[in-house]
């Protein structure tokens, strides 16, 4: 019996050589007839695409079927797929001219508007997600989009206005969180850990992380409520019992009409707040006495166009919540006048907009910078007040 079925056996090793031979001599042909056409395009070499296309009018269908499997295969960014359409659509275009043959191009043009509906799709979802972001300091986390949705889950909403009515800046910047987006490496392991939001969010000091879901997966594109912020009617009793829960002193009474003060723009005036005295925020997540590191002075900017107010700065007011490590000496050198500073370069996050305009006031508010008059000999005289 053995020696019956070793022959036959040997035929069919025979044959998958055989075919994996001339499966892999067509490909090697495919792909070589592939380089020749995309670097004789690149050339401009008109005259080789007509010969290349008219010597390989057989090879020409399946090679547009298999550019098109590569452009909708793998991990590829939309504008990386367009690329290898182009390369289709050019391809399967001069067949149509040159060789008569409609087919493949009729595919392309399938495959192209699939790819662009799918990427309009995308993009009206980030728009609706957008809103989520509208309220300043509002942080859309949605790194792991794959692999949220796969799982039916929304991206995360970080707001800091509700983080601010118990914490100072410095409970989070810099000791749990780089105060730049998306530089955390901000993941369920780490939070599991007590690090990052896991921190507090252990179910001790704030619900855990892993407690229901949409308290922070909040982002949904279908739902219809609005962005997330103070306006819808923050209950501060509420706020007061969380409070109470923290240690963060929250006395609603001080307030008029019990509400949050807003300021001209709507937004919550987090100075005025203060000053109200209805709030004493935390310094650090777990009560830890921080250093309590502050600077006693007030820097005058004397813009350089003349007619413009003059701008100040106070270091008191800003090191009460912030540690001097949050701008110095990443934001500003620790040196009087050693910052060439200017206001073009702020909304892209430089100098004072690496806060102002995202978590803290906005710069259509030009006074409360501006508030000091331009006028030679009205200069602010004291010793705590430095001039630049
Ligand atoms: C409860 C923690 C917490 C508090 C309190 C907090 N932040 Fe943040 N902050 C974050 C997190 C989280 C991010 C996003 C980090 C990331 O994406 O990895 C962030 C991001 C930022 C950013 C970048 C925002 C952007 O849109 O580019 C700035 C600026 C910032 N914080 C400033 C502040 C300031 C100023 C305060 C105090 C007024 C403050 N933060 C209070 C947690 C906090
Ligand atoms: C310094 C402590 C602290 C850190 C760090 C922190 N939180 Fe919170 N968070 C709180 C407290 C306290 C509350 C309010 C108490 C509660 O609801 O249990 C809260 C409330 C929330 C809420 C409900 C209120 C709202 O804004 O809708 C969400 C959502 C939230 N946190 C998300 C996060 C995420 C996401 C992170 C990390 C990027 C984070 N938090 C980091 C302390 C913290
Ligand atoms: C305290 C807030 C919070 C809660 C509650 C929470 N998450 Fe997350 N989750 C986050 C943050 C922040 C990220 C990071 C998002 C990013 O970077 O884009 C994240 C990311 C993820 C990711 C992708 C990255 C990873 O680490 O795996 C998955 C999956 C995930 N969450 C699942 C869940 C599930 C399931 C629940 C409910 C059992 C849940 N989360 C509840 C804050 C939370
Ligand atoms: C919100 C951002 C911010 C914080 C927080 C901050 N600084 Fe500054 N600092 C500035 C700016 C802006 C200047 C002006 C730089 C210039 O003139 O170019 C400055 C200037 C200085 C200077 C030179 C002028 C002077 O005041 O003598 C020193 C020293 C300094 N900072 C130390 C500190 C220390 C120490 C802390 C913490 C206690 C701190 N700063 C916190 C923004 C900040
Ligand atoms: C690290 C973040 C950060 C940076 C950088 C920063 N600020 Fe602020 N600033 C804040 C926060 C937070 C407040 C509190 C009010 C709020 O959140 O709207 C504030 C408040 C102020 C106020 C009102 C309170 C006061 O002191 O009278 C002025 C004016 C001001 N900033 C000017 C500036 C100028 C000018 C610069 C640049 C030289 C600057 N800030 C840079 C975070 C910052
Ligand atoms: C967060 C604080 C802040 C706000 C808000 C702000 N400015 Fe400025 N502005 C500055 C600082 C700081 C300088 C630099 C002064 C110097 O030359 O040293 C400046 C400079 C200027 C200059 C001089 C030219 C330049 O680019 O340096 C003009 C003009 C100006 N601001 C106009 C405005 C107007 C208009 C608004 C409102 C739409 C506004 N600023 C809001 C902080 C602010």
């Amino acid at each position: 019996m053995k020696k019956r079925v070793e022959p036959f056996q040997r035929a069919i090793l025979l044959t998958l050589i055989l075919i994996l031979f001339f499966a892999g001599s067509s490909l090697a042909a495919q792909s070589s007839f592939r380089t020749e056409f995309m670097q004789a395009r690149e050339a401009n070499r008109f005259e080789a695409l007509i010969s290349i296309v008219k010597n390989n009018k057989d090879n020409i269908p399946a090679e547009v079927k298999s550019l098109l499997k590569d452009a909708l295969s793998g991990d590829k960014t939309f504008y990386e797929r367009m690329r290898i359409i182009d390369t289709a659509s050019a391809l399967a275009s001069m067949h149509k001219y040159w060789n008569a043959g409609e087919k493949p191009l009729i595919e392309v043009e399938a495959v192209q508007k699939q790819l662009i509906t799918a990427e309009n799709e995308r993009l009206a979802g980030i728009e609706k997600l957008a809103r989520y972001e509208r309220y300043p300091g509002n942080v859309l986390m949605n790194d792991k989009e794959a692999n949220l949705s796969a799982k039916g889950l929304s991206p995360v909403v970080f707001s800091h206005w509700s983080h601010r009515l118990f914490y100072e800046c410095r409970a989070c910047h810099n000791g749990l969180f780089k105060p730049e987006r998306g530089t955390n490496g901000i993941s369920h392991a780490a939070l599991r850990e007590g690090r990052l939001c896991g921190a507090c969010h252990n179910g001790s000091i704030a619900f855990g992380s892993n407690d229901t879901c949409e308290k922070c997966h909040s982002a949904s594109k279908s739902s219809k409520t609005g962005p997330v912020d103070p306006s819808a009617d923050t209950d501060l009793l509420t706020v007061k019992h969380t409070g109470d829960g923290l240690g963060a002193v929250w006395e609603p009474e001080k307030l008029i009409n019990r509400a949050l003060p807003l300021d001209r723009l709507g937004l919550v005036d987090w100075m005025e707040l203060r000053k109200s005295g209805a709030y004493a925020p935390l310094k650090s997540h777990n009560r830890a006495e921080a250093a309590n590191q502050g600077r006693d002075n007030v820097i005058i900017f004397t813009p350089r166009m003349p007619g413009i107010n003059r701008v100040s700065f106070s270091h008191a007011s800003h090191t009460k919540e912030i540690d001097c490590a949050t701008c110095h000496p990443s934001v500003f050198k620790d040196a009087l006048g050693a910052n060439k500073i200017s206001m073009a370069e702020m909304p892209d996050g430089k100098a004072c907009g690496y806060c102002h305009g995202k978590v803290a006031f906005k710069f259509a508010d030009c006074k409360r910078c501006h508030s000091l008059s331009p006028l030679k000999g009205a200069e602010p005289q004291g010793p705590n007040i430095l001039m630049r």
